[in-house]
């Protein structure tokens, strides 16, 4: 079983400037909650009982948020705001635990997966790239079902899901011999770190989750620095390929790039028109606009 997550959440987050500059990109709001909850939710969605967060000096308040406020919430109970109380209190289910480990350097995404090693120990693991939100379709969790994958095949899965040919510089692309089903994995058998447009496998897409076995931390230990001259998780991703079948599980829902400005507006609307309570006034607002 898969009960373990990884989420880097070291990066300064540049891509932000300026609302990046004073509180960490992971905190800022989709709709009434911090991107980085979302994420979360859809780690515990899937069956995930701890969350290591991979982190820096400057982004205590990732870790305050899913702590308890015993002050906040004795001024709450006081004043008998219960709803308000029952809010911050559900954020995280009782059964899940974060623990955080720093990242000492920014030496990469796959530097930042190998700074929890000695957390996950000898057991396969989740990784959730914080920056994209996956929108789940009604009824299933994308994550969950490439869990399910990972144990009838004990291949490593890796979500992806199809670009624009001329956006594959900006991803991790798999080389398969023949695009999944959505839904579905396929052994893959190649991939690369953000290939020049005209030179990739495929348009398939590296979306930022994976489930991984607990050997690639060897690999990344060994894996010398490569694109944009960091310690790269595709790159320990290929050389375990070249050891075992590692698999491509290509996403039914949707994906959010909240790195990006105008992925971050996106995702506003899309979560903003489904929030149980605010939907309605919020399409209202849309269509006055559209007008
Ligand atoms: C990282 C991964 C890349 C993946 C991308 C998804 O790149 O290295 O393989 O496609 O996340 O967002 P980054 O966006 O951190 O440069």
């Amino acid at each position: 079983m898969i009960k373990r997550a990884i989420l880097p959440v070291a990066g300064l987050g540049t891509r932000f400037l300026p609302a990046s500059k004073s509180i960490p990109k992971e905190m800022v709001t989709v709709v009434d909650r911090p991107a980085i909850e979302y994420v979360v939710r859809e780690a515990v969605e899937a069956g995930i009982e701890q969350i290591i967060l991979v982190t820096h000096s400057s982004k205590a308040s990732i870790e305050n948020y899913f702590d308890r406020n015993f002050e906040l919430e004795t001024t709450l109970e006081q004043k008998k705001k219960f709803d308000l109380l029952k809010e911050i209190t559900d954020i995280l289910p009782k059964h899940v635990s974060v623990v955080s480990v720093r990242q000492p350097q920014p030496l990469g995404l796959g530097h930042a997966v190998l700074c929890a090693k000695d957390i996950v120990g000898d057991e396969a693991f989740a990784v959730l790239l914080p920056d994209v939100l996956v929108k789940d379709t009604a009824t299933e969790n994308d994550l969950s079902l490439m869990i399910q994958r990972f144990e009838q095949s004990q291949a490593a899965q890796i979500m992806v899901e199809a670009v624009p040919d001329h956006l594959v510089d900006q991803y991790g692309i798999v080389d398969v011999a023949s695009s999944p089903n959505e839904g579905e994995s396929t052994v893959m058998q190649g991939i690369v770190e953000k290939p020049a447009v005209g030179t990739a496998p495929s348009n398939l897409s590296v979306v930022g989750r994976y489930i991984l076995p607990a050997k690639i931390m060897a690999m990344l230990e060994n894996t010398p620095r490569g694109a944009g001259n960091e310690i790269q998780l595709t790159d320990a991703i290929a050389s375990l390929q070249q050891l075992e079948s590692v698999e491509a599980y290509r996403m039914k829902g949707q994906t959010f790039d909240c790195g990006s400005k105008i992925g971050y507006l996106k995702a506003v609307l899309h979560y903003g028109i489904d929030h149980p309570k605010l939907g309605e006034d919020f399409k209202g607002l849309i269509r006055e606009l559209a007008l």
